[in-house]
């Protein structure tokens, strides 16, 4: 199949196919019991998918893997080529509680979702990691354009001519919009060194309990090792137009720090003075 077609929405490219079916996502209507996962492409989105699963189903690994892949959690903007409905439409059926996704700004959200006061938590990943793993992605998806070299497509990410846009905007406004809503803002770096703690974290925020032998499960579960040889997890069941997992696995990397092994030391240079400019001001900081 072609790549996704982008539409352009407040500035931001987005991977939708036309201004009416944009219309009718923000015209999405969420649910309170709503619990939405909010996060930039490729920041472990799939991830927090499962841990989130698991907490639900409190370990239960049957009950989560009943669930089918990439119809479990149904993003609220894609429009995924490949299938009958759009994935916000299977979210009209779904019962509650509901487990949404979402790669969208705070600023283009469904205003039900703040009316509803859903909570949400929003996973940030350091902008080096996730442009790598962006552009890995690009190359293994017919859903997104040839990335072409990685300089290339370093550029694209820093000018947030990608799909979703800018890196930077995207978790600064989400990190302004967590003093106003039920948003719990979590990292990716984080998550992997403290798992238990940031799963402590994600119970409180969602006034849940479980046993230290669930959690402990969950976390064994969740680890990379494991969810890379959980097909529901490592998108295996995707059809191979879609994903060519030759050109690179979706459960790739999963290591902090795995930049030093692509950026150049002009790129790195360059970038981190775009950063500087483009993140001087606020008070968000990443562990890189
Ligand atoms: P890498 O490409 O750096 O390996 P998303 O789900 O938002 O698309 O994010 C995908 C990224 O999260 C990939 O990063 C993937 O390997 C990583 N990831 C997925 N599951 C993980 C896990 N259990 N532990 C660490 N990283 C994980």
């Amino acid at each position: 199949p072609p790549p996704m077609s982008i539409l352009e929405v407040g500035g931001v490219p987005l991977p939708i196919s036309s201004n009416e079916i944009w219309d009718k996502i923000s015209k999405f209507e969420a649910r309170p019991d709503d619990l939405i996962l909010a996060t930039y492409p490729k920041s472990g989105t799939t991830w927090m998918q499962e841990i989130l699963d698991m907490i639900q189903n409190e370990g239960d690994v049957e009950k989560c893997k009943r669930a089918i892949s990439l119809d479990r959690h149904p993003f609220i903007e894609l429009t995924f080529p490949f299938k009958k409905k759009y994935d916000f439409e299977m979210a009209l059926e779904m019962p509650s509680p509901r487990l949404l996704k979402t790669h969208l700004p705070s600023h283009l959200i469904p205003p039900s979702v703040w009316r509803q006061n859903c909570k949400i938590i929003y996973v940030a990943r350091n902008a080096k990691d996730c442009l790598v793993s962006y552009y890995h992605y690009h190359r293994m998806t017919t859903l997104l354009p040839d990335p072409k070299s990685l300089e290339e497509f370093c550029q694209k990410f820093m000018s947030g001519e990608v799909a979703y846009g800018s890196w930077y905007d995207h978790v600064k406004g989400w990190w302004a919009a967590k003093d106003k809503h039920q948003i719990l803002y979590l990292f990716y770096e984080d998550v992997k060194k403290n798992p238990k703690h940031e799963i402590h974290k994600v119970l409180e925020f969602l006034e849940k309990t479980l046993s230290e032998d669930v959690i402990n499960k969950i976390i064994h579960h969740t680890s990379f090792d494991v969810m890379k040889k959980n097909p529901m997890a490592n998108q295996s069941t995707v059809p191979s137009s879609i994903y060519d997992f030759t050109v690179s696995p979706f459960m790739r990397k999963g290591m902090p720090g795995d930049w030093k092994n692509h950026f150049t030391v002009a790129m790195n240079e360059s970038f981190d003075k775009h950063f500087e400019k483009k993140m001087g001001e606020t008070t968000l900081t990443f562990c890189v």
